[in-house]
C-alpha cells in the first residue's frame, strides 16, 4: 500500500472560500436549513439505530415490520432482520395507488434519437410480466442472472423483474469483453443471462450477444440466454435451446404477478469491481438496508421533488446506476431519464440537448464527463437553454475547483447548488456529500457526512491525524446500505475493508478533514487507478497483460491526466521479440480484449527490466515517477538493480 501523499489528484487548495447557497433554493427544499441539517446529523450519530429505525418506518413499505434493528457482529452487519418486504414493491407498486400511478418513471431516449416513455403504470406491468416469465422458467429465490445490457429500460425492468423475485442479479457493464463476463458467470454461476442483440454507441453498433456467445464457451452454469432486439442488426445468431428473445420468452406470461415478501436480507444483487487483485471482488448487497439508504440519499441530497426530471449519466453497470437511476429514484416515485449513448453523440452538445428537451431539473454527472465537455467547449452550453436545471451533482473521483467552478458557472448558471458526492460500490449509497441549497459549496470539497455517517482519517499507525492532515479515510459505524460480504469469498471482504482497523471500515481513498469537518478526498491509496471515472485495478491490467504469451512480467501505473484523471501507463519486459511499436500496440489491444475497451492502456512502455527490491517486490513509487515524467528520486538503497532505473528511462 502507498501512501496518502502519493495518491494521484489535483492539489488540494488549503484555503476556499465558501460558495453560499442560492438564496431561495432552501425555502422549497426538503432540508429548509443548515440548522435543521446539523440538528438531525447529530441525532443521527448519536443513536444511529434510532434514527435509521424511524426512517425504515417512514420510508419503505413493509410486509412484515422489524422488530430488531441492528445485528452488528464486526464485520458482519444485519439490518431490520426479521422484517419483511419486496423490493420491487417498495420501487413501483405502491405508487399505484398514488396520484403518481401515471406520472412517468422512465423517459428513455436511444443514441439514434428514439423516445420511450414509461409511466409507473406500464413499467410496474412490463416488470411483472417480465417476473412471471423468469419464474415460469424456473428461477427461484437466490438464483444469479446476469444482466449485459445497454441503457435500455429492458435493463431496468430485468433488475426490478429480479429484485421481485428474490433473484440475485448482476449487471456487467457493456464496456466488457467476453473474458470478463466470462469470469463473472463463473464466480456468481448465473443460470441465466440477459443480453440484447447491439446497443448504440458512438454512432455505432456495440456487437452485445456476440461477446456473450464468446463468453458462454466456458460458463457451464448458463442454461438460458434472453436477447433484447434493440439494433435490429442482423446476423446475430441464436442457438436453439438456449437462446430466445425477449419478446418470445414473455408471450403468454402474466401481466400480473404478487410478489412475495422477502426477509429484510435477501441477497439483492452482486455487484463486481475491481480490487488491489486480479480477480474483480462481487460486492453483495441485500434488500431493506441497501433500498434505506439509496432511497433516503436520493431523497435529500438531490432534493427529489413530485415535478423533477432526475437525469443521471452512469451507466447501469456501475454502482451510480444502480443506487441513482434504479432502486433509489424509483423508490421515491421520481421521474428519471435514461440516455444510451456518449455524450458527444450526434455532437458535443448532446447532454445539453437532452436537458433542455426533456426539461431536465437535476443533473448527476462525472467530472471526467465535465472536464470533456469543458473541452468541447462552452459554446456547445450556451446553445441550449439549461433554464430547467436547478441542482447539479458530480461523482466518482474528485473534482477540481477549476473545473467545478465551470459547472456551476457555464452550466449552473451560479444558480444551481453542486452536490460533490463520495461514496463506492461498497458503501451502495452516498455517504458524504453536502445538502443542497443549505450547505454553503467549497469547489473540489465533498462537504459533510450523510445521516448516521462518521468518517475519520488516520494516520499509517491507526491514529487519528489532526484537523487538516492528509491520511487514509475510514467510516466509523455500520450503515444500512453497506455491503454484506464478497460474494464466495468472506475471507477477502475481512482482509480487504476490516483489517486495516480492527473497528473501522477501510474505504482505501486518501483523504483530510478541514478545521470546519469538510471532507478532501484526493483519490485512491491502494493499487485501484481511477480512469475516467472507472475504478481499474492494476494488478487486473498486469494478469491481463502477462496473459500474451509475448510478456514475461508487467506492472501498470497511473499517470496524472487532465481529462481522464488518471491514465493507464504499462511496463513490460517481453519474453524475447522484439520491443517496436506493432508489439505495444497490439499488447494495447490485448488488454482491451481481455477486459474491455475501459482498460485499454494509454501507453505500453517496453522496458528491458523493472525496478524490484531485493525480495522481488516491484518497486511502483519509481515507475509511477517515470510515467508521469518526473524526475526520479527518493531511496533506492533497496533496490536489488540500481541500473534499472537509467535503463527505464530510455525504451528499449
Ligand atoms: O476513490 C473514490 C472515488 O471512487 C471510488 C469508488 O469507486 P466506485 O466503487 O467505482 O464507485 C464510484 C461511484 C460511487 C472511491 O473510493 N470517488 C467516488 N466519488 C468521489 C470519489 N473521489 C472523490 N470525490 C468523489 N465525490
Amino acid at each position: 500500500m502507498t501512501s496518502p501523499a502519493s495518491a494521484q489528484s489535483h492539489p488540494v487548495p488549503s484555503r476556499v472560500a465558501a460558495v453560499p447557497p442560492p438564496v431561495d433554493f432552501a425555502t422549497k427544499a426538503r432540508l429548509r436549513s443548515r440548522a435543521v441539517h446539523l440538528r438531525m446529523h447529530r441525532q443521527s450519530v448519536r443513536d444511529p439505530e434510532k434514527f435509521w429505525a424511524g426512517q425504515a418506518r417512514e420510508l419503505l413499505q413493509w410486509r412484515r415490520p422489524f422488530t430488531e434493528v441492528l445485528d452488528w457482529r464486526r464485520p458482519h452487519a444485519r439490518w431490520f432482520a426479521d422484517g419483511r418486504l419486496n423490493v420491487a414493491e417498495n420501487c413501483l407498486d405502491r405508487h399505484l395507488a398514488t396520484s403518481r400511478a401515471n406520472k412517468a418513471a422512465l423517459i428513455f431516449e436511444g443514441e439514434p434519437g428514439d423516445v420511450r416513455t414509461l409511466t409507473y403504470r406500464q413499467l410496474h406491468r412490463e416488470v411483472c410480466q417480465f417476473a412471471s416469465a423468469l419464474a415460469r422458467a424456473g428461477l427461484r429465490r437466490g438464483d444469479r442472472v446476469a444482466i449485459y445490457l445497454p441503457m435500455i429500460p429492458e435493463a431496468v425492468v430485468a433488475m426490478l423483474a429480479c429484485a421481485r423475485l428474490g433473484v440475485i442479479h448482476t449487471v456487467i457493464f457493456g464496456g466488457f469483453s467476453a473474458e470478463a463476463i466470462k469470469d463473472r458467470i463463473n464466480d456468481c454461476q448465473a443460470r441465466l443471462v440477459i443480453t440484447a442483440d447491439g446497443g448504440w454507441r458512438r454512432g455505432r453498433v456495440v456487437e452485445l450477444k456476440a461477446n456473450v456467445d464468446t463468453a458462454l464457451a466456458a460458463t457451464p452454469s448458463v442454461r438460458q440466454v434472453i436477447v433484447v432486439r434493440r439494433t435490429g442488426q442482423e446476423g446475430v445468431k441464436m442457438q436453439p435451446g438456449r437462446d430466445v428473445w425477449w419478446t418470445d420468452f414473455v408471450l403468454g406470461a402474466s401481466p400480473e404477478h404478487r410478489a412475495a415478501a422477502f426477509p429484510s436480507e435477501q441477497e439483492l444483487f452482486i455487484l463486481y469491481t475491481s480490487g488491489s487483485t486480479g480477480k474483480p471482488k462481487g460486492v453483495l448487497h441485500t434488500s431493506a438496508g441497501y433500498l434505506l439508504g439509496s432511497m433516503l440519499t436520493a431523497r435529500y441530497i438531490f432534493d427529489l421533488q413530485e415535478s423533477d426530471v432526475y437525469f443521471c449519466t452512469a451507466d447501469i453497470g456501475w454502482i451510480t446506476g444502480h443506487s441513482y437511476i434504479v432502486y433509489g429514484p424509483l423508490a421515491n416515485g421520481a421521474t428519471v431519464l435514461l440516455y444510451e449513448g456518449v455524450p458527444n453523440q450526434p455532437g458535443p452538445d448532446r447532454f445539453w440537448e437532452l436537458i433542455e428537451r426533456h426539461q431536465v431539473t437535476i443533473f448527476y454527472t462525472a467530472p471526467t464527463a465535465i472536464r470533456s465537455c469543458m473541452r468541447w467547449g462552452d459554446e456547445h452550453v450556451r446553445k441550449h437553454n439549461l433554464g430547467s436545471l436547478r441542482l447539479l451533482g458530480s461523482v466518482g473521483e474528485p473534482i477540481s475547483p477549476a473545473v467545478w467552478r465551470w459547472y456551476h458557472e457555464v452550466v449552473g448558471a451560479r444558480r444551481c447548488p453542486i452536490v460533490d458526492t463520495w461514496w463506492q460500490t461498497e458503501t451502495g449509497a452516498i455517504m458524504v456529500s453536502p445538502m443542497p441549497g443549505v450547505t454553503p459549496l467549497k469547489p473540489g470539497s465533498c462537504a459533510l457526512p450523510f445521516f448516521g455517517v462518521v468518517p475519520v482519517v488516520l494516520d499509517d499507525t491507526g491514529r487519528e491525524v489532526p484537523r487538516g492532515t492528509e491520511g487514509r479515510l475510514f467510516l466509523k459505524q455500520a450503515w444500512p446500505s453497506m455491503l454484506r460480504t464478497l460474494w464466495g469469498d468472506g475471507r477477502r471482504f475481512r482482509q480487504q475493508y476490516w483489517s486495516e482497523h480492527p473497528e473501522y471500515y477501510f474505504a482505501g481513498d486518501g483523504a483530510r478533514l478541514d478545521s470546519d469537518g469538510y471532507l478532501w478526498v484526493s483519490g485512491r491509496i491502494d493499487d485501484v487507478l481511477n480512469v475516467s471515472g472507472h475504478r481499474i485495478g492494476t494488478a487486473e491490467v498486469e494478469s491481463a497483460l502477462v496473459s500474451h504469451p509475448q510478456v514475461a512480467e508487467a506492472a501498470a501505473v497511473g499517470r496524472p491526466d487532465e481529462l481522464k484523471g488518471q491514465a493507464l501507463v504499462c511496463f513490460v519486459v517481453l519474453k524475447g521479440a522484439l520491443p517496436t511499436p506493432a508489439v505495444s500496440e497490439e499488447l494495447r489491444r490485448h488488454v482491451a480484449k481481455e477486459i474491455g475497451p475501459i482498460a485499454r492502456p494509454d501507453e505500453v512502455r517496453l522496458v528491458a527490466a523493472l525496478p524490484k527490491t531485493r525480495s522481488g517486490k516491484i518497486v511502483r513509487r519509481l515507475l509511477k515517477q517515470v510515467a508521469g515524467g518526473e524526475e526520479i528520486r527518493g531511496d533506492f538503497s533497496t533496490l536489488e538493480d540500481i541500473s534499472v532505473i537509467t535503463a527505464l528511462q530510455t525504451n528499449v
